[in-house]
């Protein structure tokens, strides 16, 4: 089979997250062959690591049922690993603010409607309503190699689902309850919980699911190296001399070019 670049381009930029479902459920048989064809994922000497428990029906309600409880007991929130750096990147910090305010404000909810924030919140606990809900587990005290592999899995996963019809949210809050997880999900304490995925079909009406946050040109994230970088440069990372100023290569995220490496804007014909 022959997938051409614009089917990919499509599918790639198809996805973004659904956050409101329009019910209906989803026939395993969908399930399976997604789940299957994802797994043709690249893991580190085939190792396959990712792990999924698919939750749905009377299961679900249940586990909506205990992680609401706790949300509403005031159980704090506890992510079994880091999820964000010890230092935050502030123009990621910055993205991150601009995601979260355009889906609030894609619900209806004002900044400072504590209440209502409070509400969105527990909604993601709900699993915003979707008829499935996916947990991927690793092998407790993995690295972070392992996260990667999971990640290429899941990415998979979700472009299936979007092939398929079906929408999704990935989510970390929901892991944040892995207590709850473990015990309604009969998992035991060498199991790490990553993330979960709602999975349904999208509400087409929600303006949610037509918020798509926006993208870095290629050119901030992407550099072109063409020419050797200079001795001098090579040696500095090496340590075998300070970096001399005169040849220091731009930084990722600067407009800057360098005469041996070229931003992915320029044209490589
Ligand atoms: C690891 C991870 C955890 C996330 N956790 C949540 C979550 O708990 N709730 C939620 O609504 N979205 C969550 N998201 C979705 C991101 O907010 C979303 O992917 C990002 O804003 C980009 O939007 P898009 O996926 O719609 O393009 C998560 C995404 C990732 C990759």
């Amino acid at each position: 089979m022959t997938v051409t670049i614009d089917q990919f381009v499509g599918l790639a930029t198809a996805r973004h997250c659904t956050r409101a479902f329009a019910g209906g459920p989803v026939p395993r048989e969908i399930l399976d062959r997604v789940l299957a064809a994802a797994a043709h994922a690249p893991s580190t000497r085939n190792g396959q690591p990712w792990r999924v428990e698919v939750v749905t029906g009377a299961a679900l309600d249940g586990l909506v049922t205990r992680l609401c409880g706790e949300f509403d007991r005031g159980t704090p929130p506890r992510l079994e690993y880091r999820n964000r750096p010890p230092r935050p990147d502030p123009v990621a910090e910055q993205r991150a603010r601009a995601a979260g305010a355009g889906v609030l404000a894609a619900f209806g909810i004002a900044r400072d409607d504590e209440p209502a924030r409070r509400a969105h919140l527990r909604r993601n606990l709900r699993f915003y309503g979707a008829p499935v809900a996916l947990v991927c587990h690793l092998p407790a005290g993995c690295g972070a190699g392992t996260f990667l592999e999971l990640g290429f899995f899941l990415q998979n996963v979700m472009l299936g689902l979007v092939a398929a019809g079906l929408g999704s949210c990935p989510q970390a809050s929901v892991a944040s309850y892995p207590d709850v997880l473990r015990e309604r999900l009969g998992l035991g304490p060498d199991r790490l919980i990553v993330c979960t995925l709602a999975v349904g079909y999208p509400d087409p009406e929600a303006p949610v699911n037509a918020f798509v946050p926006a993208r870095a040109a290629v050119a901030e994230y992407v550099r072109w190296h063409r020419q050797p970088l200079p001795v001098p440069w090579a040696m500095a990372i090496r340590g075998d001399a300070a970096e001399p100023a005169a040849v220091r290569a731009p930084a990722v995220g600067t407009a800057g070019e360098s005469t041996t490496c070229s931003h992915s804007r320029e044209r490589t014909s």
